[in-house]
């Protein structure tokens, strides 16, 4: 039993297989945390303290006792009125104008499996896989009601929070904000570990300690954002990738958040994450439910290399859905840095008869196929084949690659719309814009307004009209500019609309996926400015980055090697001088540094020499032979290459039989120094032969001292080691 409740210490108390999870509804009903972390047994009450506090407040049934304050308690569900002058996670503001809510203990619940949440992605899991506690709050004078949600996936190490905010009041309320997790340390020094970024350069690793003064991580953007990543580690002070306590937070959304870090007072740290509060008031009349969107919680006792996993295996097996969840996805070779927007049916054609040739499976038609679409200025929302620059129906294109015996595959952008389409010039107002202002433009385009229904229906059936001609097997789910304007002319409320936005998307994605349940569809926002838990329910894949430079590609995929799997990561082998960074880098580098990810193409094979395309005939065998392990085995930071002379990494099957090892020279110097590589993760007491050298290698050896890289002239080799059991 995962889930246990104490009638007589009123304590639930959440096992997974190496964490515990405690908290305790106490003597005035507020709902505290006591405890999460490694695993244990036993009440954890006497981690709370109790003193005078000076100036904290006291909540009025606690009478003339100074000593209790919420303002020092650790809590489940901080609400902004009780006293706690720290960030809340909830603000209410009343039907008669007044803020604050004080939500006390009504009743639990235990359900077999995981919940989910209507309209929005969550983690799933069934009976044998997870359990759900519901523990339902109240404010007795407003009457509104929070039941919070816990998912416990004992075997993973995962535990979800999420929750539903029902007006059982007589009178219409905003929520002001609402966030699915807090987390309340009473001791410890933490420190933070956050992901920031810009468009083509995302996901870069900062750690910093929790301090006093809030750190706060957020997008204002209605995406999750290149700029920050909505997913947190706290690491206590000492922890390393292979030892120490650390915790994840990742939200499962992927438009505006906000996670808020903070070190109080007493030197208690807490940690919120969820949904934006600004531009954010949602309203509620009686009856009515917010669902507070999700946050994936993991503890690690072993480092953080073991809490990457833990979210790793979450979302590959618990949040991806569909056909691709598990099998292998298709080498593909995408059109966009081949021919950009300057192409036709024919130059498609010869891609995809190259493609064939090297042993790809499917060819990529990105943007430029459809309404006046010859630069990146017009076009978007004319979702109809322009067959004039094609020179051919889609219907023949796609029968000519799959006679080459290769998938089809093509681009959309269904949330934009540029003033120069047919679409804008006969909906202006579909568009996001302010009544009276002109609208802020990004790439020149603006964005839909997916809050509202008949939008979203329209651009359904045309995706779907598209989808109809022909047998496509793959769809570029592109967001190429952050929200703006956020009017809708469709309700007097504007701070519901950014949430309903997503539930537009959501409702979309999940309509497509229903009515063809073998697409593959790959997310994409600007490459990685959409990549978050959310999408990964939709699309098992995100193009992770627009820099398709091998290099900064190391740093780019380490960052997102903390909250995501490979298995999601998509990433391509492209041309060099490189499109994004002019950097010449060899193309075994490339390769390398793309089979860290779902391995394609983007370049022009015709470009290629005869010795090139032979390597990428050899290159794409052996990422065929390993893609089972790289998609399913462990993963481990071999190095930090925002720091370290080499990015290293390595996949360690379940099982330990074999393992494929991963190594880029950053560096190069006179009289170069060794570069040993430790592998991490083995059996201890065993040996391995490696593929290609027939080298024998002891388990423990391997993880004590390492293998010894060669010293090279020449930038940037990268080495690959395939060692299996002996
Ligand atoms: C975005 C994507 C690219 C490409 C272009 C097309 O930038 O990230 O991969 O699809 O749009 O316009």
């Amino acid at each position: 039993m995962s889930i246990i409740f104490d009638e007589v210490k009123k304590t639930f108390t959440l096992h997974t297989k190496g964490s515990t999870y405690q908290m305790q509804v106490d003597r005035f009903g507020f709902l505290l945390h006591l405890y999460y972390g490694r695993r244990t047994e036993g009440c954890m009450e006497y981690l709370l303290t109790f003193a005078d506090r000076g100036f904290s407040g006291n909540p009025y049934d606690a009478g003339q006792e100074r000593a209790y304050s919420m303002d020092v308690l650790p809590q489940e569900l901080p609400s902004q009125g009780t006293g706690d002058y720290r960030s809340p996670a909830v603000i209410v503001k009343n039907g008669d104008g007044s803020y604050g809510c004080d939500f006390r203990y009504r009743g639990y619940r235990i359900l077999e499996g995981k919940y989910c949440i209507p309209g929005l992605p969550a983690v799933y899991g069934d009976g044998e896989e997870a359990q759900t506690l519901e523990i339902d709050l109240e404010d007795k004078v407003s009457g509104v009601q929070v039941t919070l949600l816990y998912g416990v996936l004992p075997q993973l190490d995962i535990i979800t929070r999420s929750g539903r905010v029902i007006n059982g009041g007589s009178g219409k309320i905003y929520l002001e904000k609402a966030q699915a997790a807090c987390l309340d340390w009473v001791s410890g020094d933490y420190d933070l570990m956050s992901f920031y970024g810009r468009h083509a350069m995302e996901r870069t690793v900062q750690r910093t300690a929790a301090a006093h003064g809030a750190q706060v991580i957020s997008s204002r953007r209605g995406t999750s954002s290149h700029q920050y990543n909505p997913m947190m580690i706290l690491a206590q002070r000492e922890t390393t990738e292979d030892a120490g306590s650390c915790y994840a937070m990742s939200f499962v959304y992927s438009g505006g958040f906000k996670g808020e870090v903070e070190r109080d007072q007493y030197n208690q740290t807490r940690a919120l994450l969820g949904l934006s509060d600004e531009l954010f008031s949602y309203p509620l009349e009686p009856g009515e439910t917010f669902h507070i969107p999700e946050v994936v919680l993991s503890y690690s006792s072993q480092g953080l290399a073991r809490l990457s996993q833990n979210l790793h295996i979450c979302f590959r097996s618990h949040l991806c859905r569909g056909k691709y969840r598990d099998s292998i996805r298709p080498v593909l070779l995408n059109s966009w840095e081949a021919s950009y927007f300057d192409f036709d049916g024919e130059s498609i054609y010869r891609l995809a008869e190259q493609a064939a040739e090297l042993g790809m499976e499917m060819l990529v038609l990105d943007d430029g196929w459809f309404g006046k679409r010859d630069d990146d200025n017009s076009g978007l929302g004319d979702w109809y084949v322009n067959e004039k620059k094609l020179g051919m129906p889609l219907s023949r294109l796609i029968e000519k690659i799959n006679g080459l015996g290769l998938k089809f595959g093509i681009w959309f952008e269904p949330e934009a719309v540029n003033e120069d389409s047919d679409l804008y010039r006969n909906h202006p107002d579909w568009a996001f814009t302010v009544p009276g202002r002109g609208p802020v433009r990004a790439r020149n385009q603006l964005i839909l307004d997916f809050s509202r229904r008949e939008v979203v229906d329209y651009i359904y059936e045309k995706m779907c009209g598209i989808l109809d001609q022909g047998n496509i097997e793959y769809v570029k789910w592109d967001m190429n500019r952050s929200l703006a304007d956020c009017y809708s002319r469709q309700t007097p409320d504007q701070g519901r609309v950014q949430y309903d936005y997503m539930l537009g998307l959501y409702d979309f994605l999940e309509r497509l996926l229903q009515r063809y349940p073998n697409l593959l569809l790959e997310g994409c926002s600007g490459g990685g400015g959409r990549f978050d838990a959310g999408m990964l329910y939709y699309a098992p894949q995100i193009w992770c980055s627009d820099n398709s430079d091998a290099l900064d590609r190391l740093s780019i995929q380490y960052g997102t090697s903390f909250g995501y799997p490979v298995s999601a990561v998509g990433a391509h082998v492209s041309a060099v001088p490189n499109h994004q960074t002019g950097r010449v880098t060899p193309l075994s580098t490339r390769a390398v540094v793309a089979m860290a990810g779902t391995f394609g193409y983007e370049l022009d094979p015709r470009k290629l020499s005869e010795e090139e395309k032979q390597a990428i005939r050899e290159q794409i065998g052996r990422y065929k032979r390993h893609a089972s392990l790289i998609g399913n085995g462990l993963y481990y930071r071999l190095s930090d290459p925002l720091s370290q002379e080499i990015g290293a990494w390595e996949f360690v099957s379940e099982d330990g039989s074999e393992i494929l090892v991963n190594a880029v020279m950053l560096e190069i110097h006179g009289n170069m120094t060794v570069n040993y590589l430790r592998l991490k993760g083995l059996p201890e007491g065993c040996l391995y032969r490696q593929e290609e050298s027939g080298m024998v290698y002891g388990s423990d050896a391997l993880m004590e001292t390492g293998i010894p890289l060669p010293v090279e002239m020449g930038e940037y080799h990268a080495y690959q080691m395939h060692l299996e059991r002996v």
